[in-house]
Protein backbone atom coordinates (compact mmCIF):
# COMPACT_ATOMS: atom_id res chain seq x y z
CA UNK A 1 0.00 0.00 0.00
CA UNK A 2 1.24 3.90 -0.60
CA UNK A 3 2.23 5.49 2.32
CA UNK A 4 0.54 8.72 3.38
CA UNK A 5 3.21 10.83 2.57
CA UNK A 6 3.15 9.48 -0.85
CA UNK A 7 1.57 11.66 -3.90
CA UNK A 8 -1.67 10.58 -4.80
CA UNK A 9 -4.10 11.33 -7.55
CA UNK A 10 -7.33 11.52 -5.72
CA UNK A 11 -10.48 11.45 -8.19
CA UNK A 12 -13.19 10.45 -6.46
CA UNK A 13 -16.06 11.91 -5.83
CA UNK A 14 -15.67 13.69 -2.69
CA UNK A 15 -13.82 14.91 -0.93
CA UNK A 16 -11.84 16.30 -3.48
CA UNK A 17 -8.52 17.89 -3.73
CA UNK A 18 -8.29 21.24 -2.03
CA UNK A 19 -5.69 23.96 -3.42
CA UNK A 20 -3.02 25.29 -1.17
CA UNK A 21 -4.31 28.38 -1.18
CA UNK A 22 -7.16 27.44 0.72
CA UNK A 23 -5.22 24.86 2.84
CA UNK A 24 -3.28 27.77 4.02
CA UNK A 25 -6.63 30.47 4.83
CA UNK A 26 -7.88 26.74 6.62
CA UNK A 27 -4.98 26.73 8.98
CA UNK A 28 -5.28 30.57 10.15
CA UNK A 29 -5.57 31.16 13.99
CA UNK A 30 -9.09 31.20 15.46
CA UNK A 31 -11.15 34.12 16.69
CA UNK A 32 -13.82 34.86 18.40
CA UNK A 33 -16.86 33.37 16.80
CA UNK A 34 -18.99 35.95 18.37
CA UNK A 35 -16.89 38.76 17.61
CA UNK A 36 -16.77 41.59 14.96
CA UNK A 37 -14.47 39.78 12.44
CA UNK A 38 -16.36 36.82 12.51
CA UNK A 39 -19.53 38.73 11.46
CA UNK A 40 -18.03 40.16 8.30
CA UNK A 41 -16.23 36.87 7.07
CA UNK A 42 -19.77 35.07 7.18
CA UNK A 43 -21.21 38.23 6.07
CA UNK A 44 -18.92 38.00 2.73
CA UNK A 45 -19.16 33.80 2.55
CA UNK A 46 -22.79 34.18 2.38
CA UNK A 47 -22.94 37.03 -0.04
CA UNK A 48 -20.67 34.69 -2.30
CA UNK A 49 -22.71 31.48 -1.46
CA UNK A 50 -25.84 33.32 -3.19
CA UNK A 51 -23.68 33.98 -6.46
CA UNK A 52 -22.70 30.33 -6.60
CA UNK A 53 -26.48 29.32 -5.81
CA UNK A 54 -27.79 31.69 -8.20
CA UNK A 55 -30.26 33.24 -5.57
CA UNK A 56 -31.17 35.54 -3.50
CA UNK A 57 -32.59 33.92 -0.40
CA UNK A 58 -30.67 33.39 2.44
CA UNK A 59 -28.29 30.62 2.29
CA UNK A 60 -27.43 29.03 5.74
CA UNK A 61 -24.18 27.70 6.58
CA UNK A 62 -24.28 24.37 9.06
CA UNK A 63 -21.01 22.72 10.48
CA UNK A 64 -22.20 19.01 9.18
CA UNK A 65 -21.59 17.16 6.14
CA UNK A 66 -23.83 17.18 3.11
CA UNK A 67 -26.02 14.74 5.10
CA UNK A 68 -27.09 17.32 7.37
CA UNK A 69 -27.98 19.41 4.66
CA UNK A 70 -30.67 17.31 3.54
CA UNK A 71 -31.86 16.21 6.79
CA UNK A 72 -31.98 20.12 7.78
CA UNK A 73 -34.66 20.36 4.05
CA UNK A 74 -36.54 17.98 5.56
CA UNK A 75 -36.75 18.70 9.60
CA UNK A 76 -37.63 22.69 8.14
CA UNK A 77 -40.07 21.45 5.74
CA UNK A 78 -42.03 18.79 6.65
CA UNK A 79 -44.46 17.28 9.26
CA UNK A 80 -44.97 13.54 10.03
CA UNK A 81 -47.56 11.83 8.17
CA UNK A 82 -46.52 14.31 4.65
CA UNK A 83 -46.93 12.71 1.86
CA UNK A 84 -43.75 13.10 -0.27
CA UNK A 85 -42.90 12.03 -3.46
CA UNK A 86 -38.79 10.82 -3.82
CA UNK A 87 -37.95 11.23 -7.32
CA UNK A 88 -35.16 8.37 -7.15
CA UNK A 89 -32.10 7.35 -9.64
CA UNK A 90 -29.21 6.01 -7.09
CA UNK A 91 -27.94 5.98 -4.16
CA UNK A 92 -28.51 9.20 -2.74
CA UNK A 93 -31.85 9.07 -3.88
CA UNK A 94 -32.31 6.36 -1.46
CA UNK A 95 -30.84 7.87 0.76
CA UNK A 96 -33.34 10.93 0.96
CA UNK A 97 -35.92 8.35 0.96
CA UNK A 98 -34.31 6.94 4.19
CA UNK A 99 -33.91 10.74 5.72
CA UNK A 100 -37.55 11.36 5.34
CA UNK A 101 -39.16 8.45 6.19
CA UNK A 102 -36.87 8.35 9.82
CA UNK A 103 -39.15 11.70 10.39
CA UNK A 104 -41.90 10.24 9.69
CA UNK A 105 -43.01 10.92 6.52
CA UNK A 106 -44.82 9.40 3.90
CA UNK A 107 -43.02 8.79 1.07
CA UNK A 108 -44.09 7.46 -2.18
CA UNK A 109 -41.06 6.16 -4.22
CA UNK A 110 -40.95 6.83 -8.34
CA UNK A 111 -37.81 5.13 -9.05
CA UNK A 112 -36.09 5.22 -12.28
CA UNK A 113 -33.68 2.91 -14.06
CA UNK A 114 -30.02 3.34 -12.53
CA UNK A 115 -27.87 5.16 -15.15
CA UNK A 116 -30.52 7.35 -16.42
CA UNK A 117 -32.33 10.36 -15.08
CA UNK A 118 -35.42 11.11 -14.37
CA UNK A 119 -38.26 11.62 -16.89
CA UNK A 120 -40.05 14.70 -16.26
CA UNK A 121 -42.82 13.89 -18.15
CA UNK A 122 -43.71 10.87 -15.39
CA UNK A 123 -43.07 13.25 -12.44
CA UNK A 124 -45.29 15.95 -14.36
CA UNK A 125 -48.05 13.13 -14.86
CA UNK A 126 -47.76 11.74 -11.56
CA UNK A 127 -48.30 15.22 -10.20
CA UNK A 128 -51.30 16.22 -12.34
CA UNK A 129 -53.26 12.98 -10.98
CA UNK A 130 -52.97 14.44 -7.37
CA UNK A 131 -55.69 16.47 -7.65
CA UNK A 132 -56.27 17.01 -4.38
CA UNK A 133 -52.90 18.11 -3.60
CA UNK A 134 -51.94 15.97 -1.10
CA UNK A 135 -48.22 15.57 -1.85
CA UNK A 136 -46.11 18.45 0.15
CA UNK A 137 -42.86 18.23 -1.41
CA UNK A 138 -40.97 16.46 -4.15
CA UNK A 139 -37.38 15.48 -3.24
CA UNK A 140 -34.74 14.88 -6.00
CA UNK A 141 -30.69 14.95 -6.54
CA UNK A 142 -29.03 17.59 -8.83
CA UNK A 143 -26.43 15.22 -9.95
CA UNK A 144 -26.75 11.30 -8.32
CA UNK A 145 -23.28 11.00 -7.64
CA UNK A 146 -23.42 6.74 -7.12
CA UNK A 147 -24.19 6.60 -11.20
CA UNK A 148 -22.89 9.76 -12.92
CA UNK A 149 -26.18 11.62 -13.97
CA UNK A 150 -27.81 14.52 -13.57
CA UNK A 151 -31.30 15.57 -13.80
CA UNK A 152 -32.76 18.40 -15.67
CA UNK A 153 -34.02 20.77 -12.97
CA UNK A 154 -34.39 23.25 -15.22
CA UNK A 155 -37.28 21.83 -16.83
CA UNK A 156 -38.74 19.81 -13.61
CA UNK A 157 -38.04 22.46 -11.55
CA UNK A 158 -40.95 24.75 -12.95
CA UNK A 159 -43.44 21.05 -13.25
CA UNK A 160 -43.05 20.67 -9.39
CA UNK A 161 -44.32 24.54 -9.10
CA UNK A 162 -47.29 24.50 -11.40
CA UNK A 163 -48.27 21.20 -8.81
CA UNK A 164 -47.56 23.58 -5.91
CA UNK A 165 -45.36 20.44 -3.78
CA UNK A 166 -42.00 22.09 -2.03
CA UNK A 167 -39.16 21.16 -4.18
CA UNK A 168 -36.09 20.04 -2.14
CA UNK A 169 -32.86 19.41 -3.80
CA UNK A 170 -29.79 17.50 -3.15
CA UNK A 171 -27.58 19.53 -4.88
CA UNK A 172 -24.32 18.10 -2.64
CA UNK A 173 -22.60 17.03 -5.31
CA UNK A 174 -23.98 19.32 -8.23
CA UNK A 175 -23.63 23.02 -7.30
CA UNK A 176 -21.28 24.96 -9.00
CA UNK A 177 -20.17 21.85 -11.06
CA UNK A 178 -23.40 21.97 -13.62
CA UNK A 179 -25.69 24.65 -13.62
CA UNK A 180 -28.81 25.21 -10.88
CA UNK A 181 -30.25 28.52 -11.43
CA UNK A 182 -32.06 28.26 -7.77
CA UNK A 183 -34.59 31.15 -8.52
CA UNK A 184 -34.67 31.10 -12.08
CA UNK A 185 -35.81 27.20 -12.14
CA UNK A 186 -38.70 27.69 -9.27
CA UNK A 187 -36.15 25.25 -6.76
CA UNK A 188 -37.67 25.85 -2.87
CA UNK A 189 -34.92 24.38 -0.54
CA UNK A 190 -31.59 23.17 -2.07
CA UNK A 191 -28.70 21.65 0.24
CA UNK A 192 -24.99 21.66 -0.82
CA UNK A 193 -21.40 20.69 0.87
CA UNK A 194 -18.09 22.02 1.39
CA UNK A 195 -16.00 19.21 -0.04
CA UNK A 196 -17.56 18.70 -3.53
CA UNK A 197 -17.00 21.24 -6.42
CA UNK A 198 -16.25 24.02 -3.97
CA UNK A 199 -12.90 22.58 -3.01
CA UNK A 200 -12.98 23.03 0.64
CA UNK A 201 -12.32 20.16 3.55
CA UNK A 202 -15.91 18.41 4.29
CA UNK A 203 -17.47 19.94 7.43
CA UNK A 204 -19.83 22.33 5.97
CA UNK A 205 -22.76 22.05 4.49
CA UNK A 206 -24.82 25.34 2.79
CA UNK A 207 -29.42 25.38 2.60
CA UNK A 208 -31.04 27.57 0.80
CA UNK A 209 -34.66 28.08 1.50
CA UNK A 210 -36.80 30.40 -0.83
CA UNK A 211 -40.41 32.02 1.04
CA UNK A 212 -42.40 29.55 0.22
CA UNK A 213 -40.19 27.28 1.97
CA UNK A 214 -40.34 29.37 4.77
CA UNK A 215 -43.92 29.02 5.13
CA UNK A 216 -43.37 25.41 4.70
CA UNK A 217 -41.46 25.97 7.79
CA UNK A 218 -43.92 27.53 10.02
CA UNK A 219 -46.62 25.24 9.86
CA UNK A 220 -43.89 21.68 9.93
CA UNK A 221 -44.16 19.81 13.31
CA UNK A 222 -41.05 17.64 12.87
CA UNK A 223 -38.75 17.64 15.67
CA UNK A 224 -35.67 19.79 15.20
CA UNK A 225 -33.00 20.86 17.38
CA UNK A 226 -29.21 21.41 15.76
CA UNK A 227 -30.80 22.19 12.24
CA UNK A 228 -33.04 24.39 13.35
CA UNK A 229 -32.84 26.74 10.52
CA UNK A 230 -35.05 29.94 11.61
CA UNK A 231 -32.78 29.77 14.60
CA UNK A 232 -29.69 29.61 11.84
CA UNK A 233 -31.35 32.70 9.80
CA UNK A 234 -31.82 34.46 13.45
CA UNK A 235 -28.44 34.11 14.27
CA UNK A 236 -26.91 34.86 10.39
CA UNK A 237 -28.93 38.18 10.72
CA UNK A 238 -26.38 39.05 13.85
CA UNK A 239 -23.88 37.56 11.55
CA UNK A 240 -23.29 34.47 13.57
CA UNK A 241 -24.11 30.96 13.72
CA UNK A 242 -26.36 29.38 16.90
CA UNK A 243 -23.79 26.77 17.42
CA UNK A 244 -19.73 27.25 17.69
CA UNK A 245 -18.93 27.18 13.49
CA UNK A 246 -16.23 25.05 12.08
CA UNK A 247 -13.72 28.06 11.73
CA UNK A 248 -11.29 26.01 9.44
CA UNK A 249 -13.75 25.63 7.16
CA UNK A 250 -15.35 28.99 6.97
CA UNK A 251 -12.10 30.56 6.56
CA UNK A 252 -10.99 28.39 3.68
CA UNK A 253 -14.72 29.21 2.51
CA UNK A 254 -13.73 32.73 2.24
CA UNK A 255 -10.31 31.75 0.27
CA UNK A 256 -11.87 29.08 -1.72
CA UNK A 257 -15.02 31.56 -3.13
CA UNK A 258 -12.65 34.27 -3.67
CA UNK A 259 -11.07 31.50 -6.16
CA UNK A 260 -14.29 30.74 -7.74
CA UNK A 261 -15.17 34.42 -8.21
CA UNK A 262 -12.50 34.99 -10.05
CA UNK A 263 -12.23 32.19 -12.60
CA UNK A 264 -16.22 33.28 -12.77
CA UNK A 265 -19.60 31.06 -12.38
CA UNK A 266 -20.01 30.03 -16.06
CA UNK A 267 -16.24 29.33 -16.56
CA UNK A 268 -16.19 26.45 -13.67
CA UNK A 269 -19.19 25.21 -15.65
CA UNK A 270 -17.17 25.32 -18.46
CA UNK A 271 -14.03 24.22 -16.83
CA UNK A 272 -16.31 20.83 -15.57
CA UNK A 273 -17.50 20.38 -19.15
CA UNK A 274 -14.13 19.88 -20.37
CA UNK A 275 -13.48 17.42 -17.74
CA UNK A 276 -16.27 15.53 -18.04
CA UNK A 277 -15.86 15.11 -21.64
CA UNK A 278 -12.41 14.51 -21.41
CA UNK A 279 -12.81 11.25 -19.10
CA UNK A 280 -15.82 9.89 -21.34
CA UNK A 281 -13.71 10.17 -24.16
CA UNK A 282 -10.98 8.74 -22.65
CA UNK A 283 -13.01 5.95 -20.90
CA UNK A 284 -14.95 5.14 -24.29
CA UNK A 285 -10.94 5.31 -26.58
CA UNK A 286 -10.11 2.31 -23.73
CA UNK A 287 -12.88 0.27 -24.49
CA UNK A 288 -14.73 0.63 -21.04
CA UNK A 289 -18.51 1.30 -21.08
CA UNK A 290 -19.69 4.11 -19.45
CA UNK A 291 -22.63 3.56 -16.80
CA UNK A 292 -24.16 6.49 -17.44
CA UNK A 293 -26.52 7.51 -20.69
CA UNK A 294 -24.95 9.48 -22.54
CA UNK A 295 -27.86 12.33 -22.71
CA UNK A 296 -27.67 12.91 -18.76
CA UNK A 297 -23.87 12.20 -17.78
CA UNK A 298 -22.56 13.83 -15.56
CA UNK A 299 -19.44 16.41 -15.60
CA UNK A 300 -18.98 15.67 -12.01
CA UNK A 301 -18.09 12.07 -11.72
CA UNK A 302 -18.28 9.36 -14.44
CA UNK A 303 -18.63 5.73 -13.52
CA UNK A 304 -17.36 2.85 -15.89
CA UNK A 305 -18.27 -0.27 -16.01
CA UNK A 306 -15.47 -3.24 -15.61
CA UNK A 307 -14.56 -4.88 -18.23
CA UNK A 308 -15.62 -8.58 -18.94
CA UNK A 309 -13.78 -11.03 -16.00
CA UNK A 310 -12.19 -8.40 -14.10
CA UNK A 311 -13.53 -6.82 -11.06
CA UNK A 312 -14.21 -3.33 -10.46
CA UNK A 313 -12.82 -2.96 -7.11
CA UNK A 314 -9.59 -5.27 -8.37
CA UNK A 315 -8.90 -2.60 -10.60
CA UNK A 316 -9.00 0.30 -7.85
CA UNK A 317 -6.90 -1.59 -5.80
CA UNK A 318 -3.98 -2.38 -8.63
CA UNK A 319 -4.03 1.47 -9.56
CA UNK A 320 -4.02 2.83 -5.76
CA UNK A 321 -1.04 0.28 -5.32
CA UNK A 322 0.74 0.81 -8.54
CA UNK A 323 -0.07 4.19 -9.29
CA UNK A 324 -1.55 6.25 -6.44
CA UNK A 325 -4.09 6.57 -8.74
CA UNK A 326 -7.63 6.52 -6.20
CA UNK A 327 -10.83 5.90 -7.70
CA UNK A 328 -14.20 5.25 -5.78
CA UNK A 329 -16.10 2.46 -5.97
CA UNK A 330 -19.75 1.41 -6.67
CA UNK A 331 -22.46 1.89 -4.02
CA UNK A 332 -25.44 -0.78 -3.51
CA UNK A 333 -26.04 -2.98 -6.03
CA UNK A 334 -22.97 -2.03 -8.14
CA UNK A 335 -20.49 -2.57 -5.72
CA UNK A 336 -17.79 -4.50 -7.53
CA UNK A 337 -19.05 -3.76 -11.02
CA UNK A 338 -18.50 -0.25 -11.84
CA UNK A 339 -15.42 2.07 -10.59
CA UNK A 340 -16.38 6.14 -10.78
CA UNK A 341 -13.56 8.60 -11.70
CA UNK A 342 -14.09 11.71 -9.67
CA UNK A 343 -13.91 15.38 -11.86
CA UNK A 344 -15.04 17.96 -9.71
CA UNK A 345 -13.53 20.79 -7.55
CA UNK A 346 -9.72 21.20 -7.91
CA UNK A 347 -8.72 18.52 -10.56
CA UNK A 348 -7.15 19.76 -13.77
CA UNK A 349 -6.60 18.36 -17.14
CA UNK A 350 -3.05 17.09 -16.47
CA UNK A 351 -5.12 14.84 -13.52
CA UNK A 352 -7.36 13.55 -16.08
CA UNK A 353 -4.32 13.08 -18.65
CA UNK A 354 -2.43 11.44 -15.80
CA UNK A 355 -5.62 9.14 -14.61
CA UNK A 356 -5.90 8.13 -18.33
CA UNK A 357 -2.60 7.05 -18.63
CA UNK A 358 -2.15 5.18 -15.61
CA UNK A 359 -5.85 3.63 -16.09
CA UNK A 360 -4.90 2.20 -19.77
CA UNK A 361 -1.72 0.99 -18.11
CA UNK A 362 -3.30 -0.57 -15.15
CA UNK A 363 -5.78 -2.46 -17.66
CA UNK A 364 -3.29 -3.48 -19.88
CA UNK A 365 -0.96 -5.26 -16.99
CA UNK A 366 -4.24 -6.87 -15.51
CA UNK A 367 -4.45 -8.28 -18.82
CA UNK A 368 -6.74 -6.58 -20.74
CA UNK A 369 -6.38 -6.46 -23.98
CA UNK A 370 -6.12 -2.94 -24.93
CA UNK A 371 -4.14 -0.21 -26.41
CA UNK A 372 -3.19 1.52 -23.33
CA UNK A 373 -2.13 4.98 -24.75
CA UNK A 374 -5.70 5.66 -26.40
CA UNK A 375 -7.35 6.95 -22.68
CA UNK A 376 -4.65 9.75 -22.69
CA UNK A 377 -5.20 10.20 -26.71
CA UNK A 378 -8.68 10.57 -27.14
CA UNK A 379 -8.72 12.96 -23.58
CA UNK A 380 -5.85 15.14 -24.94
CA UNK A 381 -7.60 15.35 -28.52
CA UNK A 382 -10.89 16.26 -25.90
CA UNK A 383 -8.85 19.15 -24.34
CA UNK A 384 -7.76 20.48 -27.54
CA UNK A 385 -11.10 20.75 -29.09
CA UNK A 386 -12.51 22.35 -26.02
CA UNK A 387 -14.24 25.30 -25.73
CA UNK A 388 -12.25 27.92 -23.53
C1 LIG B 1 -25.57 13.60 -4.17
C2 LIG B 1 -25.06 13.44 -2.78
N1 LIG B 1 -25.91 13.62 -1.78
C3 LIG B 1 -25.51 13.49 -0.51
C4 LIG B 1 -24.23 13.15 -0.18
C5 LIG B 1 -23.86 12.97 1.23
O1 LIG B 1 -22.93 13.87 1.63
P1 LIG B 1 -22.04 13.64 2.93
O2 LIG B 1 -21.25 12.40 2.71
O3 LIG B 1 -21.24 14.90 2.93
O4 LIG B 1 -22.96 13.53 4.08
C6 LIG B 1 -23.30 12.95 -1.20
C7 LIG B 1 -21.91 12.55 -0.91
O5 LIG B 1 -21.23 11.98 -1.71
C8 LIG B 1 -23.74 13.10 -2.54
O6 LIG B 1 -22.88 12.93 -3.54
Amino acid sequence: MPTLEEKQLLLIPGPTPVPQAVLRACARPMINHRGPEYARLQNENVAGMKEMFQTKNEILVLTCSGTGGMEAAIVNTLSPGDKVLALVIGAFGKRFVKIARAYGADVEEMEFTWGEAVDPRKVRDRLSQDKSKEIKAVLIQHNETSTGVYNDLKVIGPIIREHGALSIVDAVSGLIALDLQTDNWNIDVVAAASQKAFMLPPGLAFVSMNERAWQAYEKATTPRFYFDLKSAKEFAEKGQNPFTPALPQVFGLQEGLRLLRQEGLQNVFLRHQRLGDAVRAGAKALGLELFAKPANASNCVTAVKSPEGLGADDIRKFLLEKYGLVLAGGQAHLKGKIFRIGHLGYVSETDILGCMAALGAGLQELGVSVDPGAGAAAAMASFQAAER
